[in-house]
């Protein structure tokens, strides 16, 4: 089981080039199921859950080629409509099966897949739109069973915001007879790329990007070439790491507009930033202050980032107030960021953070992928030297962490 040990201490400087998001590629990887023959992704990152992804892929019969940040997928050959549990068990994204299967072979057979660290994360909402296409769905023995004729396009309103179940959904509609609208959608940039590339494919999506969704269904897709959008979550880690160990840092290859909210919270609480094209450019201060943050769906504040900006907190001047909206247990980093001296009090959804001067370095457990960034974060600036445990949960989410850290001048490796 490998480790990350890390020295505090050291402000970073240099520049880093972002890679491709990882909640993009996903949903954009399974939708080549949409369509016969090869399609090509460029900047595909190299995470493990991109491996869980095209292993799946493989399963169900698809060829899979990769060459670097390039996969092409040859879906000519696609047979089995079956995502068994061990796989969805591994990536709960493996549900984006559900809605490319659906539209293309009338039917899917997928593993629920179970509760996780942060919360219980149901698909309901994703079922209920696939049952307003018109999918007969059955549930047995922890799996999802769904099956159609061709689908029919629909209205429908989702109970709540859901990323993937939006995109889930977005992916049947799109080869269902008519005109569906999809309604309290997602606004993630991830949707709005997927959009992109369907559209691309023969889709006729409108609104992507907001909460109004209109697809025009067609008879059928065809394959396509495209490249994934940088991954806002790893910029808003880096613009953190920057801000926190008082370095000056140049973000490079990412998307500025996707990460508005980090940047007008590292702002506020110090943080000089200066946004380009396709750059960011950050210095800390000293020491931050404290803010308060409310995680809420896109265009606000991420709950992905929730935990790397609690780290910061940890060690800001005053009391920074964090509620966490979208997940029921999100909180999971709070103890072990506590074990280095942290000073967090939680009552139900928010956690009151009363910064200190100083963390001090532990041996410490990671627990999910962005609670795993959030300790991290915590042993750049913490006294001596932390030590974390199970980083598989980093390597799911991060491409080459410690690489770019350390080429940013922290004090930073990976022990087996
Ligand atoms: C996506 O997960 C991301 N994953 C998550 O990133 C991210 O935290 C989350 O969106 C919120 O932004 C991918 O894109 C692969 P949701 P998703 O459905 O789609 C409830 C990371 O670290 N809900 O938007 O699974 C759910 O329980 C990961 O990269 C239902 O109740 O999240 C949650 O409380 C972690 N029923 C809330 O909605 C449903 O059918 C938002 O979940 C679906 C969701």
């Amino acid at each position: 089981m490998d480790k990350i040990l890390i020295r505090g201490g050291n402000p970073l400087t240099g520049s880093v080039r972002i890679s491709g998001s990882k909640n993009a590629a996903l949903p954009i990887l399974f939708s080549s199921l949409l369509a016969s023959g090869s399609s090509r992704y460029r900047r595909v990152p190299r995470l493990r859950d991109i491996d869980s992804t095209l292993g799946l892929l493989e399963t169900l019969g698809v060829g899979v080629a990769r060459n670097g940040p390039e996969v092409t997928l040859d879906t000519s050959g696609l047979e089995r409509w079956e995502a068994p549990y061990d796989l969805v068990r591994k990536m709960r994204a493996s549900v984006l099966v559900l809605g490319p299967l659906l539209a293309r072979l009338g039917r899917a057979r997928v593993s629920l897949p179970g509760g996780c660290a942060i919360g219980a994360r149901p698909i309901d909402l994703h079922l209920k739109g696939m049952e307003a296409l018109g999918a007969e769905i059955k549930l047995d023995h922890g799996y999802v069973t769904a099956s159609a004729g061709r689908l029919r396009g629909a209205e429908f309103t989702f109970d709540r915001v859901t990323v993937t179940g939006t995109e889930n959904v977005l992916m049947a509609a799109v080869l269902a007879e008519g005109r569906s609208v999809l309604r309290n959608a997602a606004r993630e940039p991830e949707v709005t790329a997927l959009a992109e590339v369907l559209n691309r494919m023969g889709a006729r999506i409108r609104g992507a990007g907001t909460a109004e969704i209109v697809v025009e269904g067609v008879a059928g897709l065809h394959p396509v070439e495209a490249e994934i959008i940088p991954d806002r979550i790893e910029t808003g880690t880096f613009l953190a790491a920057a801000a926190v160990t008082g370095g000056k840092v140049e973000i490079r290859d990412c998307e500025p507009r996707h990460v508005g909210a980090v940047i007008d919270k590292l702002r506020r609480a110090g943080a000089e930033i200066a946004v380009g094209e396709r750059t960011i450019s950050v210095c800390g201060p000293p020491r931050l202050k404290s803010v308060d943050v409310q995680t809420q769906p896109y265009p606000g504040f991420p709950t992905d980032m929730q935990a790397q900006f609690m780290a910061l907190m940890s060690v800001a001047d005053g009391v920074s107030v964090i509620a966490e909206t979208i997940f029921e247990n999100r909180f999971i980093h709070v103890s072990e960021l506590s074990r280095m001296g942290a000073d967090i009090v939680i009552s139900g959804d928010t956690a009151t953070v009363r910064g200190v001067r100083r963390l001090s370095g532990a041996p410490v457990m990671a627990s999910d992928l962005r609670a795993s960034a959030c300790l991290v974060l915590a042993g750049l600036v913490a006294e001596n030297t932390t030590l974390i445990h199970r980083v598989y949960h980093l390597d799911r989410g991060y491409e080459a962490l410690e690489e770019k850290f350390s080429a940013l001048g922290a004090e930073i490796r990976r022990v087996s």
